[in-house]
Formats: C-alpha cells, structure tokens, sequence
C-alpha cells in the first residue's frame, strides 16, 4: 500500500558502540532487537562488525544471504535479511572475515549506508552493532544515528573507550543524541556509579549530558544463552538481564 503523495513513516536508527570489544555489545544488539520486536514493531538487526560478523553465530543461524550481496549494490537490505521467525525480528547479516569496516572499499561504504537509510523507511528500529574499534566509517554511521547507546562496563578501559565514543560523536554530530547502557554490572548501585563516572567526565570535559539508558546487571545465563546459540529472550526471558534489556527497549517505544 504505497501512495507517492503519502510521506512514509520513517524508522530510527539505533547504533550500539563502545569503542572496546567485549562489553556485551553483540549480545546486546541481538537482546535489545527481540526486545523491542516484543513490543510489536518491526525490527532489523544489522551487524557492521564487519571483519568479526558473530551475530548469526550467536543467533545459531547460518544465513542463505548477507550483508555482501548489498555492500555489492545487487541487493536491498529487504532482499538480504534473514527473517528469525520465532524471535520476530530481521538480520541482515554481516560476513565474518570480510576484511573490516575500515577497510571497505569507497562504493561498499556508500552502498551500506544507502542501504541504512533504506531499511529507516521500511523498519521502525534498524538496531546496528557497530563493532570495535573508532575509525572513520564507524564514527560516520554513528554519527548518522538517531539514538547512539554507548555500551561500557565497570573496567577503567571500557570507560575510556566509551568517553572516546561520546567525545567524537559530540564532534562529529553536535546535535546527536546518546544515552548510556551500563553492561555486567554486579548490581544496579554498582552501574549507577559506572554511569555517574561516564557522565561525570562527559559533563566535566564535553560539556555533554549523556542520560543513562539503563543498567545491565552480569548474569551468568548469558554465557549460556550464548553457548547454546539461543536469543537470551528465548532461553531466559526472566533472567535479571533479560529482563534489564526489556526495562531498556520499554523505555524507548
Ligand atoms: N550482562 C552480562 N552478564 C554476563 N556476561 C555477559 C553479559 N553481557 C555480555 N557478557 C559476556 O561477554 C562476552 C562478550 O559479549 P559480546 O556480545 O560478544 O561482546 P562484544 O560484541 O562487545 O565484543 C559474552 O561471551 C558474554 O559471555
Ligand atoms: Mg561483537
């Protein structure tokens, strides 16, 4: 049902970043997509960790197309996502051993963000796990974000790496808009104090106020979840990060 005269509703663009690998930044892309294909919209999962692709290895999926065929410019995202039928959402899947974000050629680049503003129009949430790392191509897709979450945890490294995100997202998009997800924290006054050090800094030095967008405390079925390859909504919808997850997507419907 398409009218030409008709403005199509546009989707927003969620970008999950935090500079270091492995603050649970894939396992909470995934979380977060079935969370908020929980609430009834239409969800994409778009892996741009290009180089490390582990979202259908999570997922335990072995998907027929990728995200190759559209950094190729011969498919649309429609065209390459891989529906999840149980967990009601899309992936579009990344190729593992692709050669990294960074090292994408000038057309692929141009080609995979074509297609982000694409898939805004034909999904309500395109949720991107961004992968590690600040380079260039990474700093322009979080910068075209309409929501950057910024993943950290407790360690001094992550919190360096997550205060580098905000600091050049600041530069690179002034008027963008990121919130804070605490991951693996022992218990929610725990994370409180990671997040208050991150806004503290941002205040102090950027002059931003980056809000909390919540705390995710560490869990032990995760690790579980991930072994067996199972969306930890499926397998532990009432863990306490799943349903910390849960308490985040709410928060942004
Ligand atoms: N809330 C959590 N509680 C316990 N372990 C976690 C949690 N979040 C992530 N992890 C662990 O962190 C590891 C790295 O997660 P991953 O999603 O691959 O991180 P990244 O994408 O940032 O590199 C996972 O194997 C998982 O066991
Ligand atoms: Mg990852």
């Amino acid at each position: 049902m398409s009218q030409a005269n008709v403005a199509q509703p546009v989707g927003r663009m969620i970008v999950v970043a935090s500079g270091k690998g492995g603050v649970g930044k894939t396992w909470f892309s995934i979380s977060l997509a079935h969370a908020l294909a929980r609430t009834g919209r239409r969800v994409l999962l778009a892996d741009a960790d290009l180089g490390l692709a582990n979202i259908d290895v999570q997922l335990g999926i072995k998907p027929e197309r990728d995200l190759g065929g559209v950094l190729a410019g011969k498919m649309t995202p429609a065209e390459a996502a891989t529906r999840l039928p149980d967990a009601g959402f899309d992936v579009l899947a990344g190729r593992s051993g692709s050669g990294a974000l960074a090292s994408l050629s000038a057309a692929a680049m141009e080609a995979f963000f074509a297609a982000l503003g694409t898939a805004r129009q034909q999904w309500q949430d395109v949720v991107v796990d961004l992968g590690a790392g600040l380079d260039l191509p990474q700093r322009r897709i979080a910068a075209a974000a309409d929501l950057l979450l910024v993943v950290a945890t407790e360690e001094p490294t992550s919190l360096t790496d997550a205060y580098a995100v905000i600091k050049l997202h600041g530069l690179d998009n002034p008027k963008g808009v990121s919130r804070v997800v605490v991951n693996m924290a022992e218990d929610r006054a725990s994370g409180q104090r990671t997040y208050d050090t991150l806004r503290r800094a941002a205040s102090v030095f950027l002059k931003r106020d980056i809000p909390l967008a919540g705390i995710i405390r560490r869990d032990g079925k995760v690790r579980d979840a991930i072994r067996h390859q199972v969306p930890m909504l499926t397998a532990y919808p009432s863990s306490a990060a799943a349903m910390d997850v849960e308490n985040i997507a709410q928060a942004l419907v």
